[in-house]
């Protein structure tokens, strides 16, 4: 049997980050179909407030806690409330993320790779550290975080795509350290291609403290654009769920969501081996 057998069934429960929106609020329903206690997480608190409560009147045992995950104190306290509330911890999705800029990467200003990599990775790593002695201690237990299908093969899409490449690194080194410890933690690196989601605004959750963006290039605006376009032609966030939660129950390690980018995967390979450089990716 594998290790994350019945880790989605009645009575555990599920942490989400980025839980009001598009895909974490596909994994929230999901879960609470299943009938799993969900701690919904994000940092958008009106939309965070009408998401659990939408679920909550639909007989979900929902719990909504409005967290920055680039903030470690946050997390730590996300993951004070879950105990609080359910006793522990069986499922943590880290799934928070978002955008930036597609500029130069020369270009782009501090306070944008900070904030993507603050978000993308900082946020999986903050879970980690808070969440991980919690899971130790489960009978059974599973970690997915989202990267991207970027964060597989060679893209241009500036500190997103750098992000959820470290995402997909920091997923394989976990996965070889719960092997080694002989722990029961499942754990799996979630790479969607396009989905249907809010994404393309991803911008309205960039604080202030980060000081202006840059103003987009025509390049870098045609490049979001493509992206944004990709996205809405994408699948249902439901769908993405569906993937997930049949990936969970059979420890698949890379969740990929469509085949259609098949052929990059494999190409990275082969390039690499043969010294490249890398085909231009799209977008
Ligand atoms: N939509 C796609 O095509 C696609 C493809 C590949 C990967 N992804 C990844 O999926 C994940 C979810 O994105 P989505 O497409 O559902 O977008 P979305 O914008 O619909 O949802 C993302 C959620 O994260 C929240 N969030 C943003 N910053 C946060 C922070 N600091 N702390 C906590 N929550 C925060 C937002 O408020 C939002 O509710 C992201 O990691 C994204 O990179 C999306």
């Amino acid at each position: 049997m594998s290790e994350s057998a019945g880790v989605i069934a009645p009575g555990r429960v599920a942490v989400v980050t980025g839980a009001a929106s598009g895909i974490g609020l596909g994994l929230a329903e999901r879960f609470a179909a299943e009938g799993m206690a969900v701690v919904m997480a994000d940092v958008e608190e009106p939309a965070l407030r009408a998401a659990a409560g939408r679920l909550s009147a639909d007989g979900a045992t929902v719990l909504a806690v409005v967290t920055d995950v680039s903030k470690p104190a946050q997390v730590e306290a996300l993951r004070e409330d879950a105990v609080r509330a359910f006793g522990g911890v069986h499922l943590l999705c880290n799934n928070a993320g978002v955008g930036g800029p597609h500029d130069a990467l020369w270009l782009i200003p501090r306070g944008d790779w900070e904030w993507v990599l603050g978000v993308n990775l900082w946020g999986v790593i903050n879970g980690l550290q808070a969440f991980m002695p919690l899971l130790l201690e489960q009978d059974v237990a599973h970690i997915v975080n989202t990267a991207s299908i970027f964060g597989v093969f060679a893209g241009a899409l500036g500190p997103y795509g750098i992000s959820k490449h470290a995402v997909v690194a920091l997923t394989e080194t976990l996965h070889f350290q719960l092997r080694a410890a002989g722990a029961r933690v499942g754990v799996s690196v979630l790479c969607p291609g396009a989905v249907r989601t809010n994404f393309g605004s991803s911008a309205r959750n960039r604080p202030v403290e980060f000081g202006p963006s840059l103003a987009a290039t025509e390049a870098a605006a045609a490049s979001q654009q493509r992206f944004d376009r990709l996205s809405r032609s994408g699948l249902e966030p439901a769908e993405v769920a569906g993937i997930v939660v049949d990936a969970i129950s059979k420890s698949r390690f890379y969740i990929l969501t469509s085949n259609n980018r098949n052929d990059a995967v494999r190409r990275r390979g082969a390039e690499i081996i043969a010294g490249g450089p890398p085909a231009a990716p799209f977008p």
